[in-house]
């Protein structure tokens, strides 16, 4: 009996950490995310066209929500290599991605709109670098 509690206890925690990494984050979610993210950077850029400090800040206060919860798409065939390059480029891309967007604010709140516009692009650039990387898995 103590051995079959045991053992659920064991499986239990087994679906329960499998549950919470490879299957927690769906396709949906993803889009969901891309789409929150992409009307984001649309906010930010109007705010740099109309000079409305709030539209750049609320922007990219969106931006980084959901850029911190994306998960790259899980190909079963790759092998675990593979696995672990996607979830390290989507790391490293949203870690840029989320600096960037609190390195624009600040600049633009210094009134150094130029410097805050480069980091808006380099923003895009780094969307641009995981989807042409992440597509060709
Ligand atoms: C993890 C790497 C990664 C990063 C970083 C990333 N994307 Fe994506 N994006 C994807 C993937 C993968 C898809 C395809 C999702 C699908 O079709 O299931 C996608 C799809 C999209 C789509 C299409 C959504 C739809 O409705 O079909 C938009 C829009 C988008 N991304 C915007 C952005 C923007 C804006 C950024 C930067 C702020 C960004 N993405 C950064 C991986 C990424």
């Amino acid at each position: 009996m103590k051995q079959l509690r045991r053992n659920v206890v064991a499986v239990t925690i087994i679906t329960t950490i499998l549950g919470s990494t490879a299957f927690a984050y769906s396709d949906a979610e993803r889009i969901q995310d891309m789409q929150a993210m992409e009307s984001a950077v649309q906010q930010m850029q109007k705010g740099f066209l109309y000079n409305n400090l709030k539209d750049i800040a609320a922007g990219a206060k969106v931006l980084k929500e959901h850029t911190a919860k994306i998960e790259p798409p899980i190909d079963k065939n790759a092998d675990s290599f593979k696995r672990n390059y996607a979830y390290d480029v989507t790391k490293r891309e949203a870690r840029k991605i989320i600096n960037l967007a609190d390195s624009a604010v600040k600049k633009y709140k210094e009134h150094r709109p130029k410097q805050a516009i480069n980091d808006f692009t380099k923003i895009l650039k780094q969307c641009m670098t995981c989807h042409a990387r992440i597509r060709k898995w």
